[in-house]
């Protein structure tokens, strides 16, 4: 497994790949890699003939108060799991090389983006869209791999790629989780002992929501509801929002009519974690 840091090698590296006739599969990534990511590099690895890991962690998407600067990172260890995952490249280039001074065009989007954490997080999906535009632009990919953790994101990125007639497939992967119900994700690492076990409740509660869903009767109300009274309890908890929406354009939504996202985000002491079930109908 190769790593490269420039754009150029890694256009170069996909232009041979295409004259070869060889697929390529890529799965963006912040790296600080765990079992979630490396479903979606299996996957992209078995779908493909060719296999990219982007590890990069992307400034643009994170608000002024968010964590970048103490975003966790390990590209050794990130490394270690590719190759054994049968990763093919990691393009793991610098800020500079992404951002270059001049750096001034942004991809944005509305509908999609304007609920749940697009709503909470402002410029997160413009910083989200700009470099996955960009990665589908150097990797050249014939598919690319996103996982249904975060569903809004998902979402973001197949209405991109249609919207601007992309030739890549967007395939999304199921949530992995920790045995104890707990979804994977890098950020769990900021968690104390006690945080990680207030934590498992956003699962719980939304577990119980499939529940009520499946149970018959409920409606959006009563479901959202009981989430918030589950969480509300738990003093290290704080719901940053609890939304019942269209799983396609994340819209809200009045009635069960349709497969429906139920997705929650909340702090967990400073930590901010998000997780979701598809209420399928
Ligand atoms: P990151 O948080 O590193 O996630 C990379 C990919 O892994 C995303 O598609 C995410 O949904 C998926 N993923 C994370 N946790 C998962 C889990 N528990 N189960 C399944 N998939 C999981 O998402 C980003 O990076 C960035 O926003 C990025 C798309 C790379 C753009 O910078």
């Amino acid at each position: 497994m190769e790593i490269i840091r420039t754009v150029s090698e890694m256009k170069a590296k996909a232009a041979a790949w295409k004259a070869e006739g060889l697929s390529i599969g890529l799965v963006p990534t912040m790296g600080f890699l765990h079992e979630g990511h490396r479903s979606l590099v299996k996957r992209a690895v078995s779908d493909n003939d060719r296999a990219v890991v982007s590890i990069f962690v992307n400034p643009i998407q994170f608000g002024v108060n968010e964590d970048f600067d103490r975003y966790p990172r390990d590209l050794k260890k990130d490394a270690d799991m590719c190759a054994e995952a049968g990763a093919d490249v990691i393009f793991n280039p610098s800020e500079q090389e992404m951002y270059p001074a001049g750096f001034c065009s942004y991809t944005d989007m509305a509908l999609v983006t304007e609920g749940l954490c697009g709503a909470r997080r402002p410029g997160h999906f413009r910083g989200v869209c700009t470099v996955v535009m960009k990665l589908l632009n150097i990797a050249a990919p014939d598919r690319a791999y996103f996982g249904q953790k975060d569903a809004q994101q998902l979402a973001v990125i197949k209405r991109m790629t249609r919207d601007f007639n992309m030739d890549v497939e967007i395939t999304g992967m199921p949530i992995v989780r920790e045995a104890d119900g707990l979804a994977m994700s890098s950020r769990n690492t900021y968690l104390s002992g006690d945080e990680r076990a207030a934590a498992l409740y956003i699962n719980k509660a939304l577990s119980e929501a499939l529940r009520i869903f499946r149970d018959g009767d409920a409606d959006i109300q009563q479901i959202k509801r009981h989430i918030e009274t589950t969480l509300s309890g738990l003093p290290s908890v704080k719901i940053d929002y609890v939304e019942i929406v269209d799983a396609e354009t994340m819209q809200a939504i009045q009635t069960l009519d349709r497969s429906a996202l139920c997705a929650v985000a909340a702090y967990v002491g400073k930590t901010r974690l998000i997780d979701n079930v598809v209420l399928e109908v």
